[in-house]
């Protein structure tokens, strides 16, 4: 019989990246998602595909397992904005706390081989040396850094086997630009309808991207791998500044107009690069996609 996962957020941005490979390596796919950012379009049509449209913070958990009964759990579901966490603490510590409880409770009891969680660059705060690796300390500046380390260590208390993944800027298709994180999207978006782009700060902050696929990749080779409880960072280990990101889309997308240089935002990070040593240690065989191959590749996507 065909392996079966939950997925939870697997009709947003990486989760339906994720979805797609999970099929496509005949796991059975059982998606948990209310739909409040991601999307039905992204999920393609499977009889192996099934999506329950729910609340993971507030609706029953224990029914879905009681039926499904996953073999494993990718939990990417969260409050994923900076700002809102800023003046929605009690919400994104709900989400991103409470809700994960919530199912770690059931994974414990039904017995789930592995639960592979999605975190963030966000647990280490300013860095105080580049690359960031796993080894460097965690001072959050936001609540939602708070709420993912936090959820860490509820995964960890948890007694189910897990892995942690701290990713860095995500990029790719079916990502939505009206997050404030998506710089790629944003730029993606502007230079398709050839509108002004704003660029905070001078441009010379520095930013590590890693193409959606990547994740998808990596996060359906751990299921089945003898790799268990383990915090990894995963990113390419390449810096970037919005400069030199701008310049490349401008090239692919033969976009002609200049960056607006505004004042930087309270709170940025300047310089961010997170350090893939620990994964390509012990993830064996990782593939990288290049950055430049990958915003040709999202240029040329039409829809995901
Ligand atoms: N995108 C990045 O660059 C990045 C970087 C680091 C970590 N992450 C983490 O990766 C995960 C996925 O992020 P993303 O960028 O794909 O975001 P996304 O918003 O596209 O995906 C989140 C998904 O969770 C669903 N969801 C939200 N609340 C829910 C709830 N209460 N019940 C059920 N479903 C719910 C949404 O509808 C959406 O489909 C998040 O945990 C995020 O914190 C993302």
């Amino acid at each position: 019989m065909d392996k079966k996962v939950i997925i939870t957020g697997g009709a947003g941005f990486i989760g339906s990246h994720i979805t797609d490979n999970l099929l496509q390596n005949n796991y059975s796919t059982v998606v948990l998602d209310n739909l409040s950012s991601g999307d039905e379009a992204n999920l393609k049509n499977s009889d192996k595909l099934k999506l329950y449209r729910i609340n993971i913070e507030k609706d029953d958990l224990e029914k879905i397992f009681e039926t499904e009964r996953p073999d494993y759990v990718i939990h990417l579901a969260a409050q994923t904005s900076v700002n809102y966490s800023i003046t929605n603490s009690y919400f994104d510590a709900d989400m991103n706390i409470m809700a994960t409880i919530r199912l770690l409770d059931v994974c414990r009891k039904y017995n789930v081989k592995k639960f592979v969680a999605a975190s963030s660059a966000a647990v280490y705060g300013n860095p105080k040396y580049l690359p960031v690796d796993e080894n460097h300390s965690t001072e959050p500046m936001s609540p939602y850094g708070l709420s993912k380390l936090t959820m860490e260590k509820y995964i960890q208390f948890s007694n189910v086997p897990y892995i942690i993944f701290r990713f860095s800027n995500a990029y790719g298709p079916r990502q939505k630009s009206s997050k404030e994180s998506g710089v790629v999207a944003i730029f993606d978006k502007a230079m398709k309808e050839n509108t002004q782009i704003n660029i905070y700060g001078d441009g010379a902050q520095i930013r590590d991207f890693i193409y959606v696929q990547d994740i998808a990749n990596i996060c359906v080779k751990v299921l089945e791998s003898d790799i268990k409880n383990e915090i990894i960072n995963f990113s390419t280990n390449k810096g970037v500044t919005l400069n030199e990101l701008f310049f490349e889309m401008s090239k692919i997308y033969n976009y002609k107009q200049k960056p607006n240089y505004l004042p930087k935002r309270k709170g940025d990070i300047k310089d961010s690069i997170l350090s893939n040593k620990k994964a390509l240690k012990i993830l064996g065989n990782t593939e990288f996609t290049d950055y430049k191959k990958g915003l040709k590749d999202l240029r040329e996507c039409v829809n995901g």
